[in-house]
């Protein structure tokens, strides 16, 4: 059914005459020296359309992803569950790297920030939008570019997620069109090396994940500047991660309604696709989401056009698999269900669990009544999110995301039964009643947020701020003509 992993590098007929050919046009396989010069981060990815049409005008294609889907209008319980944090503000669902800039400016989440000092948000949240990231850390260091609030990046971070994101512009081998990746993120490369995975003494595969786990991973914001920082100093399951943030006692909110000290999980896919089957065969993001392909002179080049691979299903999964598109897409589709039949489930235990809370702490419960059950929350929730917000994690490793649901369920589970006796001793023993939260907008005015404040807020925002951003940028030449 399946061509071997260890014959990953001779895969059959076509791949492996494809294969071969670029290798020899690309001249890879001799890229063994690496040059240091001293020219700086180009992140005007447009300057690159020139010697990399290939590359460029597939990694434009990035924009025909534009679907912008409403999480929270899908699942309204997740406006509870994140309550009293941004995200239950606003919420979408990923779409093509073109459009990262645009989404981070746009969500709610960031706020109408009138100056450089004002919150909400930090500099970090810009961390994973541009190559204007690279560019500044490489001027102002790491202390330099995280220094401050968000708004303090609106001029200098501008375009979108590009060329030097993934790849040492400035070296030789890339002006030659080889690859030449490398991590441009420092605090990444530490978490590499953290893992006992240093980017530099990897193989090519792994290489090529990496670049992708700078971004599609778990991070927190630490320490003064509130700089991003992996928390895989003990590895990178949930459980290690979550034994990590216990240890330095970490939170990233307190919840509003339970006042239990929270975790939100940003997007784990490197960490959930490394514990799934192909991560464990080494089949890496970009076999399924770059792969190689011919322009219309039969050279072969890299698909920069990161989206969907069922959409390119000959090019990707038909390298390594001989099943048909309709066979392995109604697998991942059957197990898409099964993980949001869970993932609902435990939602609706987490749901009452913060309504109880909230029951127990209006009933005089203390802080030692309730250390146990919220420390049951949270770690229920922190799972529930990591497995959720690893998107695609049907397809990366539905069955860690079932066992991790599981796990979260049990924990609710626990939560529960101890707030039922807690409530008891309290003389509660009616159910506590959960307000009308079937859409976003009535589970956000259920926790009494002024939604309408804070989309004029925004509007406002996006009509001055955001332009006055962009001609600063412009002057500055930080922008291609
Ligand atoms: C998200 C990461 C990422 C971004 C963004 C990105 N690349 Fe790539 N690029 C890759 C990967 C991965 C490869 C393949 C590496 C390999 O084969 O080992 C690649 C390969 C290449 C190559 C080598 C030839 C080839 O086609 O395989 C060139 C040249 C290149 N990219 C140019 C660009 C240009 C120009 C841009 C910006 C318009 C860009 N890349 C943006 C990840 C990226
Ligand atoms: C610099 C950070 C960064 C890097 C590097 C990066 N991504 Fe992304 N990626 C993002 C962000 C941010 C989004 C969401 C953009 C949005 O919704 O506005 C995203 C979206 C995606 C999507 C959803 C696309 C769609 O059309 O729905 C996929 C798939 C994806 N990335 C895969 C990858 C792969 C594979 C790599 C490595 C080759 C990679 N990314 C490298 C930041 C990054
Ligand atoms: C074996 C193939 C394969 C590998 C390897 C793989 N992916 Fe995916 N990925 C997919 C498929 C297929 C989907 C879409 C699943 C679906 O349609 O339900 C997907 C979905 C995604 C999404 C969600 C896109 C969205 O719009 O919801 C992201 C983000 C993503 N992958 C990133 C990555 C990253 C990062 C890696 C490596 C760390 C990776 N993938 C490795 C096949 C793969
Ligand atoms: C570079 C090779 C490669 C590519 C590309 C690839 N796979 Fe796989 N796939 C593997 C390997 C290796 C295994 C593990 C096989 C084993 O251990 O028997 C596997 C196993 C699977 C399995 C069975 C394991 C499980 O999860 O139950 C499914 C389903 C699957 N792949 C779907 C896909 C889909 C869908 C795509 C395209 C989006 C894809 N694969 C792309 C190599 C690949």
């Amino acid at each position: 059914m399946i061509v071997s992993s260890h014959n990953r590098q001779s895969k059959l007929g076509f791949t492996a005459l494809l294969l071969a050919s670029w290798l020899g046009t690309s001249g890879w396989v001799q890229a063994g020296e690496e040059a240091q010069t001293k020219e700086k981060v180009e992140a005007r990815n447009e300057l690159f359309a020139k010697d990399h049409a290939d590359q460029f005008k597939s990694w434009q294609a990035t924009r025909e992803s534009e679907e912008l889907g409403d999480a929270l209008a899908e699942d309204p319980n997740m406006v509870v569950l994140w309550g009293g944090y941004p995200f239950a503000k606003d919420y979408n669902k990923p779409r093509g790297h073109f459009y990262a800039l645009t989404d981070v400016r746009e969500t709610l989440r960031t706020g109408a920030p009138k100056t450089a000092e004002d919150g909400p948000l930090p500099m970090a949240c810009w961390s994973c939008k541009s190559p204007d990231v690279a560019r500044v850390i490489e001027e102002q260091g790491e202390d330099g570019y995280f220094k401050g609030m968000w708004a303090k990046g609106g001029p200098e971070i501008v375009n979108t997620i590009g060329c030097a994101d993934c790849h040492d512009t400035a070296s030789k081998e890339f002006k030659e069109g080889k690859p030449a990746l490398h991590l441009s993120r420092p605090y990444a490369s530490r978490a590499m090396d953290a893992i006992g995975k240093p980017f530099k003494e990897q193989g090519r595969f792994d290489q090529q994940s990496q670049v992708c786990g700078q971004c599609h991973v778990e991070y927190y914001f630490s320490g003064p500047t509130k700089a991003v920082k992996f928390p895989w100093d003990k590895g990178t399951t949930v459980e290690q991660m979550e034994a990590y943030y216990d240890e330095i006692g970490f939170a990233d909110w307190t919840h509003a309604l339970s006042r239990t000290p929270m975790l939100k999980a940003q997007h784990p896919e490197f960490e959930t696709w490394r514990d799934g089957i192909h991560g464990k065969n080494n089949v890496a993001c970009v076999d399924c989401h770059m792969p190689k392909v011919q322009n219309e002179q039969g050279k072969v080049y890299t698909d920069h056009k990161v989206g969907n691979p069922f959409d390119r299903f000959e090019q990707t999964c038909r390298n390594c698999h001989t099943q048909s598109k309709d066979m392995l897409l109604g697998i991942v589709n059957e197990r898409k269900a099964a993980v949001i039949d869970t993932k609902l489930k435990v939602e609706k235990q987490l749901v009452h669990a913060h309504f109880e809370a909230k029951a127990a702490w209006d009933a005089g419960a203390t802080e030692a009544e309730m250390r146990d059950i919220l420390q049951d929350i949270r770690h229920a929730q922190w799972r529930w999110d990591y497995a959720i917000a690893s998107h695609g994690v049907q397809m990366h490793a539905p069955d860690v995301a079932l066992k991790i649901l599981a796990s979260a369920l049990d924990k609710a589970a626990d939560a529960r039964t101890k707030l039922a006796r807690l409530l008891a001793s309290k003389g509660i023993s009616h159910e506590i009643a959960i307000p009308d939260i079937s859409t976003k907008e009535k589970a956000q005015a259920a926790l009494g947020m002024d939604m309408k404040q804070f989309n004029s807020d925004k509007a406002q925002f996006l009509k001055t701020t955001v332009p006055a951003w962009d001609a600063e940028a412009k002057a500055a030449g930080r922008l291609a003509q």
